[in-house]
């Protein structure tokens, strides 16, 4: 079943093939409400698009291989795991969204609102937040100069794409922690979309407290 009315064709590439290391190992393995964080993101993933290219590590082809989804091994960075899981998008796919397994708290309401950016002509987009603290940037000798927070946004995932800008932006093969970044880098119009507070992106173990603290409280991916 789908969340989605709409007659383009979307898919979704996945990315789990991180290590984890500001974690303390694979987080995506982690346990989110009696399930593992992967299952959760992978379940909204399915829901929300016509297709999922889960991309993992090579030692976890195996045990990843589920029904549903294609399987795909990673690389050394995100952006070479994203390029592996573009790979086997298939080609009728008109719009392409990347997103991190470590955010599994997205919710089919935060596709849905990505997708209809890329259905009203925009060829890249990304869901943002306003940054909330006071920003400051070091500055050696001078010590911390406060910057203004005006204007800033974090940036989340999924982020989405019309299918060929996708492809053109990985063609150019650049390594970026994001794919707006590398968007923006070839000359493309980024737009944003209204994030959610509760995406957080599980990076360290209290990030899986909250995680897991949300999920207790009813914060589901699919329906949150
Ligand atoms: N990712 C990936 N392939 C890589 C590196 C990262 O698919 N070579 C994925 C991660 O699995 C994660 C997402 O990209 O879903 C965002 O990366 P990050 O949060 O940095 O996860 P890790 O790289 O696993 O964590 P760390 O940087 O702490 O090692
Ligand atoms: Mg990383």
């Amino acid at each position: 079943m789908t969340l989605r009315t709409a007659r383009k064709v979307v898919w979704t590439v996945l990315v789990a093939a991180g290590s984890g290391e500001r974690f303390g190992g694979p987080k995506q393995l982690a346990r989110l409400g009696g399930r593992t964080v992967l299952d959760v993101a992978l379940d909204t993933a399915l829901a929300a698009t016509d297709g999922v290219v889960l991309v993992v590590p090579e030692s976890s082809m195996e045990s990843m291989a589920r029904l549903g989804c294609i399987v795909q091994k990673g690389g050394a960075t995100r952006s070479d795991s994203v390029r592996a899981g573009l790979a086997r998008v298939p080609s009728d796919a008109d719009f392409i969204l990347v997103h991190d397994a470590a955010r599994p708290m997205a919710s089919g309401k935060l596709y849905a609102r990505v997708i209809e950016a890329l259905e009203r002509g925009e060829l890249a987009v990304v869901p943002v937040m306003p940054v909330v603290d006071s920003l400051k940037r070091s500055s050696g000798e001078v010590g911390l100069i406060s910057v203004s927070r005006e204007n800033m946004m974090v940036a989340q995932t999924p982020q989405g794409f019309s299918a060929s800008a996708l492809r053109a932006i990985h063609a150019a093969r650049l390594d970026t922690t994001d794919d707006a970044d590398a968007a923006e880098r070839i000359g493309i119009r980024v737009s944003s979309v209204s994030g959610e507070a509760h995406n957080l992106k599980i990076t360290t173990r209290s990030d899986l407290a909250v995680a897991n603290a949300l999920w207790e409280i009813g914060v589901r991916g699919i329906d949150a």
